[in-house]
C-alpha cells in the first residue's frame, strides 16, 4: 500500500514537470498608441487596474502563469479576452463595434462577470467599487451618446 502511495507521488511529480515543457503563448503584441483608448485618466486608470491583463496587449504576466497546468488556463483566457476587446487596439474599431463593445462593457460589469470572479481572487485590488463602475458606465454611456449625435 505504501509503496503504492509513493509510486502515485512519484508518476504525480514526473507528470507535473513534463508539462512544463508544453510551449505557452505568453507574447505581448508590440505596443502601438495609435490603437489605444482615448478615455479620461480616471477611466484609463480602472481599466488598467481592473482589465488590462486580458483586453489589452499591456499583460502583466504574473508568476503562476509560468507554472503549468495554471498557465493554460491564464494564457487561454487572455487570447479569449483580447479576441473579444483590446482596449489596446480600440481606436482601431468601427464606430459602430465601439458601440457594441461599450454595450457589452456595461452588460458585464453591471452583472458583476467583469473583471472575472477568478482573477479577483487573486487580484483583489481589480475588484470595481461602486464609483469605479458609476465611472465606467458613465464614460462608455457617453460614447454611445456621442455616436448617436453624429
Ligand atoms: C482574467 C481575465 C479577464 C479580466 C481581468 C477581464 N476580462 Fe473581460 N473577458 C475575459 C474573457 C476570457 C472573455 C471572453 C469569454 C467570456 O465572455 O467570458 C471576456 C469577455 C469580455 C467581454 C465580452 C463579453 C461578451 O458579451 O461576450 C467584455 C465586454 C469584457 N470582457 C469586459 C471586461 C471589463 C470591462 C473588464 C474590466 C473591468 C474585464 N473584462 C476584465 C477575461 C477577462
Amino acid at each position: 500500500m505504501r509503496n503504492k502511495i509513493k509510486l502515485g507521488i512519484i508518476v504525480f511529480a514526473v507528470l507535473i514537470f513534463v508539462i512544463q515543457f508544453v510551449p505557452v503563448e505568453r507574447d505581448n503584441p508590440e505596443f502601438n498608441a495609435a490603437g489605444e483608448i482615448q478615455a479620461t485618466v480616471d477611466v484609463k486608470t480602472i481599466l488598467k487596474s481592473s482589465c488590462y491583463d486580458c483586453h489589452s496587449n499591456e499583460t502583466v504576466w504574473p508568476l503562476y502563469s509560468y507554472i503549468a497546468p495554471v498557465s493554460w488556463l491564464v494564457a487561454n483566457d487572455v487570447k479569449e479576452g483580447r479576441r473579444e476587446l483590446n482596449f489596446s487596439e480600440w481606436n482601431t474599431y468601427e464606430q459602430k463595434k465601439k458601440n457594441k463593445k461599450a454595450e457589452e462593457i456595461k452588460e458585464e460589469i453591471l452583472e458583476g462577470k467583469m473583471p472575472m470572479p477568478i482573477y479577483t481572487y487573486i487580484h483583489q485590488d481589480a475588484k470595481l467599487t461602486d464609483l469605479q463602475k458609476s465611472i465606467l458606465i458613465d464614460w462608455f454611456s457617453s460614447i454611445n451618446l456621442n455616436a448617436a449625435a453624429e
